[in-house]
């Protein structure tokens, strides 16, 4: 019998023998990890018309019978008598709570028991995952279905395990969805938190008011309409999916700020009165609803008077974040109600707003859920927060008697990367590994001890902003919704990383038969660009064990090709590259790495008179999209910049068009070899062309690692002052860096002279 307490042990024996997945042998990989197991001798080998009992209408049942049926083609039979080889019971069990489950598991019988359908559901989510995980096929597949003989007795640590997913951005279709919904059930996910109103696009059918989505679902992009919207039929739709999946769906309707997309339909709504379009480029917007004007409020109410009507929820989250003040401070009616009302100023005025919207929906017997910027100017008195901008807002509203779901930015925000950005499509930024999400308790200890239990859980979310594809979304989604449902459910003292890392290896079979692109660990390590002088030895790190392989030939490296030991040392101009592979035998994408051997750039030892700063040659207006447009300007202005606002200056924040080109200096102290980075869409230095940037901005995948001596060089910066895909390009994101290899920090920009 092995015990709770050897899972560790037992998971890396079996893990580092390399029999990953063979039948035959107690490797249990059940996420999130239950919280008591043991397991024993034995198994229980499933067969054609075995016998089930079941609570009549159990969605249990059904999704084991579909499962079977589906995948081994084994098809159970009911029982008539009180005895069954699969018995699923109700049973009332303080120890079990709502969501509870024992699963036995004999040679001879499976008993499945739980307080509720709820917690059966759940039993049977195990049983499932301690299956081959070719349990998940949509057809008919050959494997050994059988599990280990277990003792399981599971609850959750926390009642709330969510995600959210952001369809304002980027618009998911009903089917995208519910192919979420299907893999977030495995892994015990009972939130579903629907981000369906933002400044870019308005997702839900509301009957009395059509321009929410004729007007506001749809955004112009690349000169072309973008978006889509949800019928309250296709809500229903969901709703019922996501129930029989035991999730809960909270539909997020944003107020007073990235109302954009509304107010576009409905600019009467507004301070100014408008006219708008839906916002077609990311960041937050200053036009938002008037909280000074008594028909906006009925608006707002008849749009969740049909919402409330439609989520069968307790919660409706009303959003509250990022809502810019500028247009409340010049607008006559706020500035009035802030005075009737003796509101000292706009933070709280939008207290006073959300009070207005909870008490009404208190009124419908709902409950507001809003972003921590609802804590700014008062709470509203039965307001659940979700703490994003760190932990800081959930701790207050705990201690304040608050429920709180944490969802800080740092650890669980999905849209971050998961890795090296160089080896990733471009994000908004930030960073949260799966170690990170893994790793993070949603009980801070700044929240006292008897306020603990109004931490409700926590929540991955997944603004999508740069998902332009449901593939995208995915890869963002898994693994680390993994690790969101395992820090939700899995008590801290049996939480266990390295378990949980190996784990993985089975879910992503799992994954594979729901055809969802997850995120494999890609090798890390080196700019994409390297310049040498003799050779250079190239260490590489994955962030998960995984093997890699290589090629130097420029074909694409395949599970026969050479396996990467430790590190490579190259002597001459090649095409390095690279790919992970995963235990099932699954390749990564692959990584390339363009390799120059080279002679050593030469520093100027002198110039005269360096002052700070760079010249600058710049025209205002014009829309380029290539470097080779500039030759025809004939209207340049000439300048020194000396800082960011220098640029700023003559170009507004979030105004695309126009053109910069810099010319300058940069100092390099000693020998070396130095990465470049640079996000402008040129750079040059020593009058050689090293970084090209075209297209996106926000991407460094074009940095270069050179060999530099001591002295001054001189560099060549082209900007083209654009909109890609919802972003505009900034002088700031121009700014160079020159860092030796050995120099993680690749933010702090270098000085430049002219
Ligand atoms: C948020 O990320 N603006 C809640
Ligand atoms: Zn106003």
């Amino acid at each position: 019998m092995k015990c709770l307490k050897c899972w560790g042990l037992m998971l890396s024996t079996i893990f580092l023998s390399g029999s990953s997945f063979a039948t035959g042998k107690a490797n249990i990989s059940i996420i999130p990890k239950p919280n008591q197991i043991t397991v024993n001798d034995g198994r229980f080998v499933f067969k054609n018309e075995m016998t089930v009992k079941a609570p009549a209408n159990s969605r249990a049942k059904a999704l084991l019978s579909q499962k079977l049926e589906t995948a081994a083609g084994i098809t159970l039979k009911n029982s008539t008598g009180g005895q069954a080889n699969l018995l699923f019971s109700i049973r009332q069990s303080a120890e079990l709570g709502q969501e509870g489950y024992r699963l036995q598991v004999t040679k001879n019988q499976i008993k499945l028991e739980a307080a509720t359908e709820n917690g059966l559901y759940y039993a049977v989510q195990s049983l499932l995952q301690l299956l081959p995980p070719q349990i998940e096929s949509k057809a008919k597949i050959s494997a050994t279905w059988e599990v280990p003989c277990v003792n399981i007795t599971d609850a959750p640590r926390f009642s709330y395990r969510g995600v959210m997913l952001d369809c304002s951005r980027h618009f998911s279709t009903i089917e995208e969805i519910k192919k979420m919904l299907d893999v977030f059930a495995i892994y015990k996910i009972n939130k579903f938190h629907w981000h369906l109103t933002d400044d870019q696009g308005w997702r839900i059918e509301i009957k009395r008011y059509p321009k929410l989505t004729e007007i506001g679902a749809f955004r112009m992009e690349d000169g072309k309409p973008y978006g889509g919207f949800y019928t309250q039929e296709q809500v229903k739709d969901i709703l019922k999916y996501a129930a029989e999946r035991n999730i809960e769906v909270i539909p997020e309707i944003e107020m007073p700020g990235h109302g954009l997309a509304a107010l576009a339909a409905y600019p009467e709504y507004s301070c100014t009165g408008g006219p708008f379009k839906p916002r077609t480029i990311w960041g937050v917007e200053d036009d938002v609803f008037c909280a000074g004007n008594e028909p906006t409020y009925q608006f707002l109410q008849n749009i969740l008077d049909e919402v409330c009507a439609l989520f069968p929820s307790k919660y409706v989250h009303v959003g509250g974040d990022e809502c810019p003040k500028v247009r409340w401070k010049e607008c006559p009616k706020c500035q009035a109600v802030m005075k009737s009302n003796g509101l000292k100023n706009e933070m709280e005025l939008q207290s006073y707003f959300t009070k207005r919207i909870e008490k009404y929906l208190e009124s419908k017997g709902k409950r507001l859920f809003g972003w921590d910027e609802i804590l700014e100017g008062g709470i509203a008195p039965s307001a659940t927060i979700m703490s994003w901008r760190g932990e800081q807002g959930g701790i207050e509203a705990a201690n304040a008697g608050h429920d709180v779901v944490m969802t800080p930015g740092g650890y669980v925000y999905l849209d971050h990367y998961q890795g090296d950005l160089l080896c990733e499509q471009v994000k908004i930024g930030g960073l949260s590994t799966l170690q990170n999400v893994y790793g993070y308790n949603p009980i801070p200890k700044s929240i006292a001890p008897d306020k603990a239990h109004h931490v409700l859980g926590l929540q991955g979310n997944l603004w999508q902003e740069y998902m332009y594809e449901p593939s995208q979304i995915e890869f963002q989604l898994f693994p680390r919704v993994t690790a969101i449902a395992e820090v939700g459910w899995t008590k801290l003292e049996n939480k266990d990383l390295d378990s949980f890392i190996q784990r993985i290896d089975d879910q992503q079979i799992r994954w594979d038969f729901h055809d969802v692109n997850y995120y494999i660990p890609m090798p890390e390590g080196n700019m994409n660009y390297i310049q040498f002088v003799d050779k250079v030895t190239l260490p590489f790190t994955t962030s998960r064990p995984v093997k890699i392989v290589y090629t130097l030939d420029g074909s694409e490296p395949n599970a026969a090709s050479p396996v990467y030991t430790g590190s490579l040392t190259i002597d001459k101009s090649v095409t390095l590259k690279l790919r992970s592979i995963l235990p099932q035998g699954k390749l990564s994408p692959v990584r390339i790495i363009e390799l120059t051997k080279t002679v050593p750039y030469k520093g100027l030892q002198k110039v005269e008179n360096l002052r700070k700063g760079m010249k600058m040659r710049y025209v205002k207006d014009g829309d380029y999209t290539a470097v080779d447009q500039l030759a025809s300007i004939s209207n340049w202005k000439d300048t020194v910049a000396i800082s960011v606002n220098d640029f700023f200056k003559f170009k507004k924040k979030e105004q695309s068009g126009g053109a910069a080109i810099l010319d300058g200096y940069i100092y390099v102290e000693k020998d070396g070899s130095y990465i470049l980075h640079c996000l402008a869409d040129q750079f040059y230095l020593d009058g050689k062309l090293l970084i090209v940037n075209d297209k996106m901005k926000k991407n460094a995948k074009s940095d270069i690692t050179v060999p530099l001596t001591a002295g001054y060089y001189p560099i060549k910066i082209v900007f083209l002052n654009r909109v890609y895909a919802g972003v505009v390009s900034e002088w700031m994101d121009a700014r160079p860096t020159v860092r030796p290899v050995d120099n993680s920090n690749r933010e702090l920009p270098t000085p430049v002279y002219y």
